[in-house]
């Protein structure tokens, strides 16, 4: 039987998603026409051709001025604008519920969050330490203002929020002021889907609750009259490509009152006086929106999203779940001829409760860690685009790699010259520990051909031997302009 066929059997479901192979063929086709094996999905989507000819058709047809002016260019504008705010809503099933504040991007929105929630002494943030550095900034924000800042650990190794001290962290809030728990609803290094009830939990102790949701909406269906965070971040090129520079906030109507905007900018006030020192900001989306909205590009979510509907979420889902439990599968079963594993994976074994987000280190036949980024340049020339570094999620990195608070001390010692990989280099010293691994991560386009081709290349390192798979060809001087991200 070949791979694919015992894919096939293992995975029937598989087949009821062929639709998405048509889509592939006519919609991807630049990816096999070069030979791309494209497994980055969770650095940022991949979009259909007739996404970008929509979107140019539209601005062939007409002119559009900045919005928000009486004018015909103007309010052609706001329209397509506001269009594309009420597609948002309607596709998150928070129409009526939610505001919808467009942002550059998720970090844009996660920012917004942390710099008008207000932090207090007595109030508290709880992040999990699985979290993008985009929340992890967020605790900046309530430092400066007095608030007491927890991080709820993970379990090992599958590094999923440890329910029980969340509990215990959680009960500490004092309901009179201020709180607010913050967590991805899926890791952006792991791929662990975290459980969405934590939401109820967190609100029954007075919190209020941020959902990091960028790379969970990708391939999971987000329903907002289902579950009832406070705030959503996302980023429409991770779920599908195009564009980039938009993303949105996603604010429940009964929490907009507790944020406290920390300054006011054009576009965001009904009213501003110089004399008077004063402003009144808008309400609603408009008073979080700074200035020129990216305009033009935001009928191009509208377009995605329908893109993303005709794709079928919950079809997706399904495939990226027979794609994920294959590649675990077959990566653990990845021996070197004296038995060793080739791989060791971060994150739940099996595709239960967990998205299309692998993350991994390989090995040597006599056990030695083979250096990530030698991974990514070999991966590279066979046509393999994948991600290394810790994937701006320190925390889970750090578990996942049995870093201690020493070690990040010592890292932290080198002050402002410190990057990844002069970080590598003092882990190096102090015995060989490794924060960083190698990131594959599945989506709309993903069929069983890219996982084939990427399994095919990881069994390319069976029984090798670090000095045969050799050292990183680029000058580690050259990687300080590599910065960890995404
Ligand atoms: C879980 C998660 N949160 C936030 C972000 C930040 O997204 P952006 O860089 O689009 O602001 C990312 C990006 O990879 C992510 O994966």
């Amino acid at each position: 039987m070949t791979d694919v066929a015992r894919f096939l059997s293992s995975y029937p479901a598989y087949v009821s998603t062929s639709a998405l192979d048509e889509l592939r063929a006519s919609e991807y086709g630049r990816l096999d026409a070069r030979g791309t094996v494209y497994l980055d999905y969770t650095g940022g989507g991949l979009h259909a051709d007739s996404q970008v000819r929509e979107h140019a058709a539209l601005l062939g047809a007409q002119a559009f001025g900045n919005p928000h002016s009486a004018s015909p260019t103007s309010t052609a504008m706001t329209d397509a604008v506001e269009r594309g705010r009420a597609k948002v809503l309607e596709y998150f099933n928070g129409t009526g519920e939610y505001t919808a504040v467009f942002t550059l991007n998720a970090s844009g929105a996660l920012k917004l969050v942390g710099e008008s929630y207000p932090f207090e002494p007595g109030g508290r943030l709880l992040l999990t330490v699985d979290n993008h550095n985009s929340v992890n900034g967020i605790r900046e924000f309530a430092r400066t203002k007095g608030a007491t800042v927890d991080y709820a650990p993970l379990t090992t190794p599958d590094l999923r929020i440890d329910r029980p001290a969340a509990d215990a962290l959680l009960a500490r809030a004092d309901p009179a002021h201020a709180n607010l728990f913050a967590f991805p609803a899926q890791s952006n290094f792991s791929g662990v889907k975290h459980p969405l009830d934590l939401i109820d939990a967190a609100h029954a102790r007075g919190w209020q609750v941020l959902v990091d949701a960028a790379a969970f909406v990708p391939t999971n269906r987000l329903d907002l009259r289902l579950v009832s965070p406070d705030f959503v971040a996302v980023s429409f090129y991770k779920m599908f490509g195009y564009p980039t520079g938009v993303g949105c906030l996603l604010i429940r109507n009964t929490a907009i009152a507790t944020l406290r905007r920390p300054w006011f900018a054009g576009g965001t006030v009904n009213f501003a006086t110089v004399q008077g020192r004063g402003h009144v900001l808008a309400p609603r989306e408009a008073g979080f929106e700074d200035g020129t909205l990216n305009y033009l590009s935001i009928p191009a979510v509208e377009i995605g999203l329908r893109h993303l509907e005709r794709a079928g979420i919950d079809t997706i889902q399904t495939r990226i779940g027979c794609l994920t439990g294959w590649l675990l599968t077959e990566l653990q079963a990845l021996r070197h001829g004296n038995g060793r594993p080739v791989v060791r994976l971060y994150g739940p074994a099996t595709s239960e409760d967990r998205g299309g987000t692998v993350t991994m280190n390989f090995y040597d036949a006599d056990g030695a860690l083979l250096d990530f980024r030698r991974i990514e340049e070999l991966a590279g020339r066979d046509g393999i685009s994948l991600r290394t570094g810790c994937f701006c999620n320190p925390g889970a990195g750090e578990t996942a790699g049995d870093l201690t608070e020493d070690d990040m001390r010592a890292g932290l010692a080198e002050g402002a010259d410190l990057t990844l990989p002069r970080f590598l280099q003092v882990m190096q010293q102090r015995g060989g520990k490794s924060l960083g691994a190698i990131r594959v991560s599945l989506g709309l386009a993903s069929t069983i051909a890219d996982v084939d081709r990427f399994l095919q290349f990881a069994s390319g390192f069976r029984d090798q031997t670090s000095s045969a798979v050799g050292a990183l060809t680029i000058d580690d001087a050259n990687c300080r302009v590599i910065r960890d991200g995404s």
